[in-house]
């Protein structure tokens, strides 16, 4: 099995889960010192020191956060969709021969942001939304409709997440995924409660719409303004 971003967060969980499954597994990750890191409690595990391509894991990533229009310096988010979604797609056609011949899986990690409109996080949502509809595609094209597992996390402690509070811990979301992708499963949404923004979105997309937008453009740009008359007017009787 090849695992892509394995030396961080569900990465690295998901290593954890098929090493105490006694997988083999291959780990590929920008970061070489963690992922030695990773590959050796892998052993400790259980993981045989074999590689071989049983399942395909497209977990990689990087997020460029910001507003559309405050974006500015151009190869930052074409490198989101290289990463996101060149380096799925590629990896997953080398792969494929070697799949159909071991009957094996490919379980991608895409994102709720691929399905629901969070504001902020643009192209990162983009790359995620051609990931989930490349995959859907594909397992037409494959016919194996059981054979990709399109798991859409929504918030998951990881380093992505780490300022912020994330309901879901690495280590459960993990386990749900290699569950979720032994039983074959076509969808996987982590934690399952996000799927109700889904439903909501569908039902109710201009309340939605509304939402998103107070919560993640209003509010924060009143607090932000409100911090600065705070500074202004803080800073005179600090100098006297
Ligand atoms: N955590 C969440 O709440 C959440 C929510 C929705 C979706 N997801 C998805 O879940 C997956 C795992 O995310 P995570 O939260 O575990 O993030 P993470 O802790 O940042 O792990 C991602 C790993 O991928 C590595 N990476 C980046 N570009 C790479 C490349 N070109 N080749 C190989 N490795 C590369 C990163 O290395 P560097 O850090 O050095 O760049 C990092 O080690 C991602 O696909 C993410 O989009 C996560």
């Amino acid at each position: 099995m090849l695992i892509t971003g394995a030396a961080s967060g569900i990465g690295k969980q998901i290593a954890n889960e098929y090493a105490s499954r006694e997988a083999c597994l291959a780990l590929v990750d920008k970061r070489e010192e963690g992922l030695g890191v990773v590959a050796e409690i892998a052993s400790m595990l259980g993981s045989p020191d074999v590689i071989t391509m049983d399942h395909l894991i497209n977990n990689a990533r990087i997020l460029k956060q910001g507003l559309f229009e405050d974006l500015s310096h151009k190869p930052d988010y074409t490198r989101v969709m290289d990463v996101n979604l060149w380096g799925t797609v590629y990896g997953t056609h080398y792969a494929i021969p070697h799949l159909k011949k071991s009957k094996g899986k490919i379980a991608v990690i895409a994102s709720f942001g691929g399905c629901y409109p969070t504001p902020g996080i643009c192209f990162y949502s983009a790359s995620k939304a051609a990931v989930i509809n490349f995959y859907e595609r594909l397992r037409t094209e494959i016919r194996d409709s059981r054979g990709v597992t399109i798991v859409t996390p929504g918030l998951i402690k990881s380093e992505m997440t780490m300022p912020r509070h994330s309901p879901k811990s690495t280590e459960r979301a993990a386990k749900a995924m290699v569950r979720s992708t032994c039983h074959r499963d076509m969808y996987l949404t982590v934690p399952f409660w996000t799927s109700v923004f889904y439903l909501w979105k569908v039902l109710f997309p201009e309340v939605t719409e509304r939402r998103n937008c107070w919560s993640y453009i209003t509010m924060p740009r009143a607090s932000r303004s409100t911090r600065a008359r705070s500074r202004r007017v803080a800073l005179p009787s600090i100098e006297t």
